[in-house]
């Protein structure tokens, strides 16, 4: 029996799969296994704040020992869960070179791929500011059973079967999508599970916050400068606020309850920008387009139809309201 509609995770995915009785239930799993990752990195996370006890992350601690990077860390947490699950047969990740193969017993029949930045934002750690896992799931196209190829891992962002992130601020809370609307679950602590917070989430049409590292300002296209100096403009209306903290998931996530644009532009030392597309823009481009926002490359280019060519290729990432997202390809050169 529920409890005054309290819903988990787990049951929300259920109910879902209940409504696709063609489902093998093996999605569900995949999420079984990216939740436990996420409580365990989660903990992790919050014991960030002890370092000047335990030892600070890179670092040799009072034992002697190195101390992993918390990134690296996280990396090896969702790894672990996702092999033990058995339901994943690759992973390729912001930490890892090359495809990380899963081959074992357990696994050799399974057909899901992820992608994922493990820990997003980590230059805000030791700052305590919020930080994020981002992961999308994609389905292999080679045979089960087979090796896992680049043409199953570098695949189109609209393949994505599932998109979302997990964000350590001040509650701990996944946002995702399977391609039916977004949906947010807050972790309660008390009872160690992702309640469901957010339903059905709605990105503003229209909003006021803009987020960019305003320091690359000199570096950027014209375009790019007239928006921003549009974004700045009192004489034409109020002012825009700029919020900026530097980790993705969270100005993404303001940005998606209280409408906004988040842009990592070209600048003139790094032609395609700084975010990757694999890790970072993808997810986040198909959660934009599934709570009705907009995610581009500024130049009329949609994220989710870049043919990767490489697992750590990055982009120039315009996305959060689609209002925004126009008025800011506006003034930069349509293809
Ligand atoms: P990561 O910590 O995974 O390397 O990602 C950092 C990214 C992203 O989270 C953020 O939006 C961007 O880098 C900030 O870059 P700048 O410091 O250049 O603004
Ligand atoms: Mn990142
Ligand atoms: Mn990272």
């Amino acid at each position: 029996m529920r409890i005054n509609q309290v819903i988990s995770l787990s049951q929300f995915i259920a109910d879902q799969q209940s409504k696709h009785p063609e489902a093998t239930g093996d999605l569900s799993k995949i999420f079984r296994d990216i939740k436990f990752g996420a409580k365990i990195v989660n903990r992790d996370v919050r014991k960030a704040g002890l370092v000047d006890i335990l030892g600070a992350h890179g670092t040799v601690n009072v034992q002697g020992e190195e101390v992993k990077k918390l990134d690296i860390i996280a990396n090896e947490e969702f790894k672990s869960s996702l092999t033990l699950g058995g339901d994943c047969c690759a992973i390729i990740s912001e930490e890892e070179e090359d495809i990380h193969h899963i081959e074992t017993t357990l696994n050799q029949d399974s057909k899901y791929i992820i992608a994922m930045d493990p820990l997003d934002g980590s230059s805000n750690i030791d700052v305590n500011a919020s930080i994020g896992t981002i992961f999308s799931v994609y389905q292999r196209i080679s045979p089960v059973g087979g090796p896992v190829t680049m043409e199953d891992v570098l695949q189109k962002g609209s393949n994505q079967v599932a998109a979302g992130y997990i964000i350590y601020g001040s509650s701990t809370m996944i946002v995702f999508t399977t391609g039916q609307g977004v949906n947010a679950f807050t972790l309660d602590a008390s009872i160690g599970d992702f309640l469901l917070s957010h339903p059905d989430i709605q990105i503003p049409k229209d909003g006021t916050i803009y987020s960019i590292n305003d320091g690359n300002y000199d570096r950027f296209d014209q375009g790019v400068k007239n928006y921003l100096d549009y974004c700045r403009n009192s004489k034409i209306k109020k002012p825009y606020s700029a919020r900026y903290i530097g980790s993705m998931v969270s100005d993404f996530h303001r940005n998606l309850l209280k409408g906004g644009i988040f842009m990592y532009p070209s600048t003139s030392d790094a032609t395609e920008g700084k975010l990757r597309l694999m890790f970072e823009s993808n997810p986040m481009a198909f959660v934009t387009e599934q709570a009705g926002g907009k995610a581009t490359t500024g130049d009329g280019t949609r994220i989710l139809d870049i043919e990767p060519t490489e697992i750590h290729q990055r982009n120039p990432v315009f996305m959060g309201s689609p209002d925004m997202v126009d008025k800011a390809e506006s003034f930069i050169k349509v293809k």
